[in-house]
């Protein structure tokens, strides 16, 4: 059922407001889980390290800390706000925002694109969801039963050299996924309950295990002392893109969980949390994995399966290492998974909305269209790896299309629209800030400072400055 409630805004026109069609969040606390199960997901635990492995450590975390601080947390609390005042799906929403502010209606391509980059993203993001799950079954039957760094390598290199397996994890994650997006995410959103603060108390296991077992010194000095000497215009970017990424921003997966967001929620100290929980994560694994590396002559820069070959020699020499370990890549999954949901979402709501679908027919649609765009990723581990377009895989295309460009597009169009386009009368009256000096830093950092940082991190890639 749809609530419309009249309201006015500054010019005087009345304004119909709506409760969202998919109803809201009981609880603030309902869409911190929700948010944060979005925001925790493979990004911290897989790619967070590998890239700040291939990326020379300390100089790029510190990078990528003041992304999240100065253009994600402002664009995470623009986000929210436009889901929360237009209340219907980001292509829905950006169409009659623009409208409510006066703009073109072009705004609603920023919708588009953020249905597009959902779409490319989960495609490959369920195949490495899929290694979680394999990965599940194998540490907890014991396979790294005291295994080597050299036997845990080669264990991984045959498993993502085999696209049958590959496609038979990627298709029951994509499986798992669409179920739980046509049924509705309630049941899910309920076990996040749990099951994340059950993940931050097994990174913590890890870490401790990590400082014992590993080098920990080494690693503390590779993520924290920064040598900006290996940091390159391309490294600065993957940095932003990652902030973008671990943050769920740039599009619409933030705006469609906004829109179910209750109105009198404060959305400042919600985004820091979710930040906050989030950063916390990744640098957590961070702490867990680089030890081990160190302490196993492994590359920092192994790539997209540092996780797997590093973790599994932890979990085959500690006490009960198949039940940590099972655990660990359980929860993983379930992090994964309450990501995924999010990828599809706006796409989802747009197909229910303008296309009159059933939701069992919208996932089905959209999930089909996503698997099949995952076996490109799949054999791109494999049969394809030689293929290279601009020297990447298809894996690594789509990795660095979406988050490096993608999401920084989408994050600087909504950066533009609500500094520049909204009324402030409008961003202030949805933020309630009870200070004004917070809303004046947020609407500084969102007018000047994300926009100015994205274009420059851009230009910079392309040689123009
Ligand atoms: N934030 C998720 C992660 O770090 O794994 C990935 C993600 C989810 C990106 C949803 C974008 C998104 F809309």
């Amino acid at each position: 059922m749809i609530r419309l409630i009249c309201r006015e805004n500054d010019n005087d026109i009345e304004f119909m407001k709506k409760i969202s069609a998919q109803g809201e969040w009981s609880t603030r606390l309902a869409f911190i889980f929700a948010a944060t199960g979005s925001a925790v997901g493979l990004g911290n635990i897989w790619k967070f390290p590998y890239i700040t492995g291939e990326n020379g450590g300390g100089a790029f975390v510190l990078v990528y800390l003041l992304c999240i601080a100065l253009i994600g947390v402002p664009i995470m609390m623009a986000e929210i706000l436009l889901g929360r005042r237009g209340r219907q799906s980001p292509i829905n929403t950006m169409r009659d925002l623009a409208k409510e502010a006066g703009a073109k209606p072009y705004w609603r391509w920023l919708g588009w694109l953020g249905v597009i980059a959902g779409f490319l993203i989960l495609s490959y993001y369920s195949v490495i969801a899929g290694w979680a799950m394999a990965y599940f079954v194998r540490v907890s039957t014991g396979v790294f039963e005291g295994a080597t760094a050299d036997g845990v390598s080669s264990i991984f290199g045959q498993f993502v050299a085999d696209p049958e397996k590959l496609l038979a994890w990627h298709s029951l994650f994509m499986i798992m996924t669409m179920l739980v997006v046509a049924r509705g995410v309630k049941g899910l959103e309920r076990a996040v309950r749990f099951l994340m603060p059950a993940l931050l108390v097994l990174l913590l296991l890890l870490v401790v295990y990590a400082m014992e077992q590993g080098d920990f010194a080494q690693a503390l000095n590779f993520l924290f002392s920064a040598d900006f000497s290996k940091i390159t215009s391309e490294s600065i970017l993957t940095a932003m893109g990652h902030a973008f990424f671990t943050l769920s921003l740039g599009m619409g997966a933030i705006m469609v969980y906004g829109s179910y967001l209750p109105d009198k929620v404060s959305i400042g100290s919600t985004t820091l949390i979710i930040a906050l929980a989030d950063t916390a994560v990744a640098l957590l694994a961070g702490l867990a994995i680089f030890p081990l590396v160190f302490a196993n002559g492994l590359e920092p820069s192994s790539g997209p399966g540092l996780i797997f070959q590093t973790l599994p020699i932890a979990f085959g020499h500690m006490d009960y290492g198949s039940v940590f370990g099972g655990l660990f890549f359980l929860l993983l999954v379930f992090a994964a998974w309450s990501s995924s949901i999010s990828l599809i979402e706006p796409a989802v709501a747009w197909l229910v909305e303008n296309k009159n679908m059933s939701r069992m027919r919208a996932c089905i649609l959209s999930g089909t269209t996503t698997w099949l765009l995952g076996i490109g990723t799949v054999l791109s581990f494999n049969l394809t790896a030689d293929v290279r377009l601009f020297d990447k895989t298809f894996f690594d295309l789509l990795d660095y299309l979406t988050a490096n460009i993608m999401l920084p597009l989408g994050g600087l169009c909504i950066a533009l629209f609500v500094g520049w386009v909204m009324s402030r009368d409008d961003s202030m009256a949805e933020l309630k800030m009870k200070r004004p000096l917070a809303y004046g830093i947020w609407i500084f950092l969102l007018k000047y400072i994300s926009p100015t940082a994205v274009l420059i991190v851009f230009l910079n890639v392309i040689g123009i400055i």
